[in-house]
Order: C-alpha cells, then sequence, then structure tokens
C-alpha cells in the first residue's frame, strides 16, 4: 500500500510551538523528517527556512533540486535539535557527553550549558553515569537535553515520552515546552495522544487522511 503526505501550505513561525497529532501510520514521522531536511519530498511547490541570523529565507527547494546534501547537513547541524521516541542515545558516551554532542559538532566551548540543562532536567545527578544505567524517563530527559544544549533554531519531537508512564510523560513533557519556552527554540512535537499535550498551549496542526481506495493509496493533507 502506497502512503503520501501532502501540506498545501503551511508557515511557522519563530517561537511557535507546533503539535501534530493523529493515530500511528498517519504520517507524523515522515512530516517531522520532511520538515528536518532528511527526506526528499518528491514534488516541491515551495520550501523555505530563514534562520535567526539570515536576510534572506534560504530555498530549501533548490538544495534538494541540487542535491546539495551537505549543505542540508550543516543547515540540520546548526539549527535543528531532534528527540526520538526511544532517545537514540550513545550508549558509550556519558550522560555529559551524549548532552554535550551536538555542542562537540559544531565546536561550541564549554560554558556550562549541558550542567544548565541536566539541573533543569532533574538528572544534573547522572552527568557521569552511562546512559543503560539510567531508567527510560531519565534517558528521555537525556534526549531531551541533548537536543538543546547547541540551542538550534527549532526542536523537533518524534512521540518522545512515548515509552513513558502516564505520568513521567506528562512531567517531561511539561518541562520540555518550558525549557524551549525559556531558550526561545520553536518545537514541532508529533504525538499520538492530543490529551497528553492539550494543555501546554501548542498549536495543533490540523490534517485529515483519506483512503483511496481504487489505487491503494492512503493519503495525509496536512493544514496549517
Ligand atoms: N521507510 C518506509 N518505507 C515505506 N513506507 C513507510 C516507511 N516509513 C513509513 N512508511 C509508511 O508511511 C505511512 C506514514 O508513516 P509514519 O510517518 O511513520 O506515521 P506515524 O509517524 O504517524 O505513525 C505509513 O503508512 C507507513 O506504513
Ligand atoms: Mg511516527
Amino acid at each position: 500500500m502506497a502512503f503520501r503526505l501532502r501540506v498545501p501550505s503551511l508557515q511557522i513561525a519563530m517561537g511557535e510551538k507546533i503539535a501534530l497529532t493523529g493515530e500511528s501510520g498517519c504520517g507524523k514521522s515522515t512530516m517531522l523528517d520532511m520538515l528536518a531536511f532528511l527526506l526528499k519530498p518528491s514534488a516541491i511547490g515551495a520550501f523555505c527556512f530563514r534562520p535567526q541570523d539570515e536576510k534572506e529565507p534560504l530555498d530549501v527547494e533548490a538544495y534538494w533540486k541540487a542535491d546539495k546534501l551537505n549543505k542540508l547537513g550543516d543547515l540540520r547541524k546548526r539549527h535543528l535539535g531532534y528527540v526520538i521516541q526511544t532517545g537514540g542515545l550513545l550508549p558509550y558516551l556519558t550522560v555529559r557527553d551524549n548532552i554535550n554532542l551536538c555542542r562537540k559538532v559544531l565546536g561550541l566551548k564549554r560554558d556550562g550549558t549541558v550542567e544548565h540543562l541536566a539541573a533543569e532536567l532533574g538528572i544534573a545527578n547522572h552527568l557521569n553515569k552511562l546512559p543503560d544505567t539510567l531508567s527510560t524517563g531519565e534517558r528521555q530527559r537525556v534526549a531531551i537535553g541533548r537536543a538543546l544544549a547547541h540551542k538550534p533554531t527549532i526542536v523537533i519531537a518524534d512521540e518522545p515520552t512515548a515509552s513513558l508512564d502516564p505520568y513521567a510523560a506528562k512531567r517531561i513533557m511539561s518541562h520540555f515546552i518550558g525549557l524551549v519556552e525559556e531558550l526561545n527554540i520553536t518545537v514541532i512535537l508529533a504525538s499520538h495522544a492530543w490529551g497528553h499535550i492539550k494543555q501546554l498551549g501548542l498549536r495543533q496542526l490540523h490534517h485529515r487522511t483519506v483512503r483511496h481506495g481504487d489505487s491503494n493509496l492512503t493519503e495525509t493533507i496536512v493544514s496549517g
């Protein structure tokens, strides 16, 4: 069965908090990977991204068309943070080095950001430990710290608390949103459960899924 995601028009302003909700398989991860310059859209009308330090928007469409994967990778490194459902921490690095990873790749100096975030996220006591000695909830906090430590323009979070019990999920989610507000980072968050996040003041993107029985195609159309 084929799947198509269509985004007729969408604008996300700096500092906005966006929620992408819907049942499993409706295309949330596909949408996030596209917004993270990881997945090449098969057809593009226009796709622009204006980082804080640029006057003019960058033409992401042109980068994809010219196959400028290095350029897209650079944008990702500098401007994006990504939190995935299962954390994706490097098992052989300490919590401190995991959180510092994107900063290190960018050559940023140690300035206390890692320790500050760890304290805010309640994991300051774990900085010298390896991830597999932590609970699932603590590992997700580390993953959140890692996605924020280089102060990206945008943080993308794909069901970051889906593997946690509802109580831990709620606490970690509100910590996460509190931090992105403090750092003025735009957040785009996917969740299968709107009920878990509706109190956090996010703008919910609407979408509808259509099943084209004749061609065996499932299509999700997202609108801002
Ligand atoms: N790598 C892939 N190859 C082929 N189909 C995929 C792949 N990843 C996801 N899909 C399909 O695309 C659709 C949307 O998936 P996804 O974006 O992962 O949804 P969600 O994150 O909302 O659960 C589903 O029908 C899924 O089966
Ligand atoms: Mg998904």
